[in-house]
C-alpha cells in the first residue's frame, strides 16, 4: 500500500534524536509553559520573520485567540474562502462572529481577492485568507483592499509553513497568522500544536493571556481567557523536526515537479505562481472522472483523498447562514474535481513511478 502520508517512515528517520527530546523533558518536571516552548516560540517567529510568536493548542484555538485578540466577535463579519477545511469558518463562528464566503480563484484555490470588495459590509472587520495546500494566497491583492476599507487581515497558515510570497515568509502578511502542527502538517507533531505570529506587541500580549486563563500571574485573571498551551513534549518534538523543515520541503517540491512533468498533460496539475513558493503540503489534481480515479487507484493499492468534498457553504453546520448551490461555482466545480496523490518527504521515485503508471493506466483505460 502507499499511503497518502508516512509518518511512521519519517519518526524512524528522528527516531533517536526525539526519543531523547522526550525523555529530556520528562525528566526536566516543567511540561507546560517552559523552556522548550519558547525556544520554538523563538525560531518560529525567526523562520516567519516575525517579531512574536506563541505557542497554542492547536491550529483551530490559534485562529479563535486571533479573533479575540481583535476584538472581533458577536456580529461582526469575517470574509474568508468555502474551499478551506471546517475549522477555518469555525473559528470565526465560535467568537460569534459571520463567515462572509467569497470565491475561490481557479488556479490558486485561494480566496480570490477581486470578488471581496462587493462583499464587504459596515460590519466586516477582518479578512481571514487561507493559504492551501502550500500555495501562497495574492497577499498584495489582499492587504490592498484590507488596507482601503481599513479590514485586519488574519493568515490562516496552517497549511504553509517556511512558504514564500515574493521573497517574504508566509505569517508575516497578517496582523496576526496562524499555524497548525496537527501530526499530517508539514512541520507536524505527535498530537495537537498550533502557534500565533505576529509584529504587534499589543496582540502578542493579548494572546499570552488569551491563551492562559486570561492571566500571565497566578492566580491573577484580567478576563475570559482559555486553556490554550503547546505543552513542552510537543514543543521538544517540534524543535527536532524543524532542523529538517527546509529539506523535507525540498524533497516534496521534487516529488511536485516529477508529478507535474510526467502528468500536466492529461489531468489539471498544480500551478506555481512566479511570485510565490509552493510547499506541496498537498499535491492535488484535477480530473473530470476523479472518483473512478479514486477507486481505481485504491484497487491499485494507493491511498489518495478529497480536499475537500463539500464547500463550506454547502455543510450542514451553515445551513442557518442562507447559501445555495450555485453561489460559488469555482469552489463547488474544484470540490468535484479534485484529489489529493501521495506526497511525502520518505516517498520513493519507485512509489512515486506506481503512482504515476496506474494513473496513466486508468487515463489509457477512459480513451
Ligand atoms: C486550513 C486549516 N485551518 C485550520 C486548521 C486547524 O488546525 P488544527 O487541526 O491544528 O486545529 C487546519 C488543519 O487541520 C487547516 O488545514
Amino acid at each position: 500500500m502507499i499511503p497518502l502520508v508516512d509518518l511512521k517512515g519519517e519518526y524512524n528517520l528522528l527516531k533517536e534524536e526525539i526519543q531523547n527530546a522526550i525523555h529530556n523533558v520528562l525528566q526536566s518536571g516543567s511540561y507546560i509553559l517552559g523552556e522548550k516552548g519558547r525556544e520554538l516560540e523563538q525560531k518560529i517567529a525567526s523562520l516567519t520573520g516575525t517579531s512574536y510568536a506563541a505557542g497554542v493548542a492547536n491550529g483551530t484555538d490559534a485562529l479563535i485567540l486571533s479573533l479575540e485578540a481583535l476584538g472581533i466577535g458577536h456580529g461582526d463579519e469575517v470574509i474568508t474562502t468555502p474551499f478551506t477545511f471546517f475549522a477555518t469558518a469555525e473559528a470565526i463562528s465560535s467568537v460569534g462572529a459571520i463567515p462572509v464566503f467569497v470565491d475561490i480563484d481557479s488556479i490558486t484555490y485561494n480566496l480570490n481577492p477581486n470578488l471581496i470588495e462587493q462583499c464587504i459590509t459596515d460590519r466586516t472587520k477582518a479578512i481571514m485568507v487561507v493559504h492551501l495546500f502550500g500555495q501562497p494566497a495574492d497577499m498584495d491583492a489582499i492587504r490592498k483592499v484590507a488596507s482601503e476599507f481599513n479590514l485586519k487581515v488574519i493568515e490562516d497558515a496552517c497549511q504553509t509553513i517556511h512558504s514564500t510570497y515574493k521573497g517574504k515568509s508566509i505569517g508575516s502578511f497578517g496582523d496576526i497568522s496562524c499555524f497548525s502542527f496537527y501530526p499530517s502538517k508539514n512541520l507536524g507533531a505527535y498530537g495537537d500544536g498550533g502557534m500565533i505570529v505576529t509584529n504587534d506587541n499589543t496582540l502578542y500580549e493579548r494572546i499570552l493571556l488569551l491563551r492562559n486563563h486570561g492571566s500571565l500571574e497566578k492566580y491573577k485573571h484580567r478576563f475570559i481567557g482559555y486553556n490554550s498551551r503547546l505543552d513542552e513534549v510537543q514543543a521538544a518534538i517540534l524543535l527536532v523536526k524543524l532542523k529538517m523543515i527546509t529539506e523535507w520541503i525540498d524533497r516534496r517540491k521534487d516529488l511536485a515537479k516529477r508529478y507535474t512533468a510526467k502528468l500536466s498533460e492529461f489531468v489539471g496539475t498544480p500551478t506555481i505562481e512566479l511570485d510565490r513558493e509552493h510547499t506541496f503540503h498537498q499535491y492535488c489534481i484535477k480530473l473530470k472522472n476523479r472518483d473512478g480515479l479514486v477507486v481505481y487507484l485504491k484497487e491499485k493499492g494507493i491511498a489518495t483523498a478529497i480536499y475537500y468534498p463539500i464547500p463550506l457553504h454547502l455543510m450542514e453546520a451553515y445551513h442557518s447562514l442562507y447559501y445555495k448551490k450555485g453561489d460559488f461555482p469555482i469552489a463547488e466545480n474544484t470540490a468535484n474535481s479534485i484529489m489529493a496523490l501521495p506526497i511525502f518527504p520518505t516517498m520513493t521515485l519507485k512509489q512515486q513511478d506506481y503512482v504515476i503508471s496506474s494513473l496513466m493506466e486508468f487515463i489509457g483505460n477512459q480513451k
